[in-house]
């Protein structure tokens, strides 16, 4: 199937306050220069939030990652949990249409979307509050047919059930989600030969029914306020709110990119560190040491060439962001970075908030190609 992004797309995205500190939260989890392996529940959030994903949000995560926008589509239309087309303001129902749920009625349930909702996959109903789609096993085949509505499974459906539930949705109600037929879970539909306990009444559905009840979010636009922002892997031991924390602080702090004036004269840079006088070793070893450390200021321009900026953003892993802040550094041309040696790899990197990615993503040899106009 192909996953394009809708047409018709919002001017902006932002996420709520509470959304974005839990955003800059999970963006704490992964060390300096591996922000980028928060683009799932970025992406997740943002649709949690809006319902589906869109352009300006993707684009929005990209650019708080430091991503190239193309890798954060790149995720967005590869999984298909991913919605990128608008979906029903109320639910959007997944009906489960693989073996187990197609041999049990799966195609009933896909007959009531159609008729309640929508003719095909994906369009919204006339009222605009609600989706379908068919998905592929939800893993709840012992509960066949079943669908997802919501965070939530609805199981051994049948067509009148499923058009109930619809109705009950769009009257502002929501239905007790798990199985439909009065089975606790997955037990034999004759009933429980062991494993008898629930039947004390102490907990009156099985655990992820209860869950989903005493949540209360199944088909919830999440916008952050629900649960209490917990970071316990900021802390030692303990859970604490984000709130006051920076994810920036839990980072080696970068020297500030303003230092580095892009006007500097490029012969500045052979000055930066000199050579020790003749017998003084102690001194060449302290100059030598300082290299290896701050390593070695790269050749800068104060401006691109006559011919224009390249776009350095054509190099895998620099997004518009980190474009801004090579630009600003005096960096403007492939050739440039082709020649970096890795002294001068540890001066750029050290100037750029997310460490590590120039020799990740292998940017001089990106560059050496791009360049040749390969
Ligand atoms: S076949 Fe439908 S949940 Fe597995």
């Amino acid at each position: 199937m192909l996953r394009r992004l809708y047409h018709d797309q919002p001017e902006t995205f932002a996420f709520t306050p509470a959304n974005q500190k839990w955003a800059e939260a999970q963006i704490t989890k992964y060390p300096a220069g591996r922000q980028a392996s928060a683009i799932i529940p970025l992406l997740w959030r943002a649709q949690e939030q809006e319902g589906w994903l869109t352009r300006p949000a993707i684009e929005h995560i990209a650019a708080m990652l430091d991503m190239a926008y193309i890798r954060a589509l790149e995720v967005a239309s590869f999984y298909f949990m991913f919605q990128l087309q608008p979906v029903g303001s109320v639910a959007h129902i997944q009906v489960c249409g693989t073996l187990s749920c197609m041999i049990c009625g799966a195609e009933d349930l896909i007959g009531v979307c159609k008729e309640k909702i929508a003719g095909k996959a994906h369009a919204l109903s006339a009222d605009g509050k609600f989706s379908w789609e068919e998905v592929e096993c939800l893993g709840s085949c012992a509960n066949a047919p079943m669908a997802q509505i919501g965070k939530d499974y609805y199981e051994d459906l049948t067509a009148a059930r499923l058009s109930e539930i619809i109705d009950e949705l769009a009257a502002g109600k929501v239905p007790v989600p798990g199985p439909q037929n009065g089975r606790y879970a997955a037990e034999p539909l004759k009933g429980l030969t062991s494993l008898k306990d629930h039947e004390s009444g102490k907990q009156q559905y099985n655990a992820s029914v209860q869950l989903a009840v005493d949540i209360g979010d199944s088909v919830k636009r999440i916008d952050g306020t629900e649960v209490p922002l917990l970071t316990p892997w900021l802390g030692k031991g303990g859970s604490k709110p984000a709130a006051t924390k920076k994810p920036a602080a839990t980072t080696k702090p970068a020297p500030k990119v303003a230092s580095v004036k892009p006007a500097e004269k490029a012969t500045a840079a052979a000055t930066a560190v000199k050579p020790a006088p003749k017998g003084k070793p102690a001194a060449k070893a302290k100059a030598v040491e300082a290299v290896a450390s701050e390593g070695k200021k790269p050749r800068l321009m104060s401006a691109p060439r006559k011919a224009g900026a390249d776009d350095l953003k054509l190099i895998s892993g620099v997004g518009p962001k980190l474009e801004g802040v090579l630009n600003e550094l005096g960096f403007w041309h492939f050739d440039q970075i082709s020649k970096w040696t890795s002294d001068e790899i540890v001066w750029v990197d050290s100037r750029l908030k997310f460490k590590g990615s120039i020799e990740r993503d292998d940017w001089v040899g990106q560059a050496t190609k791009l360049a040749k106009g390969e």
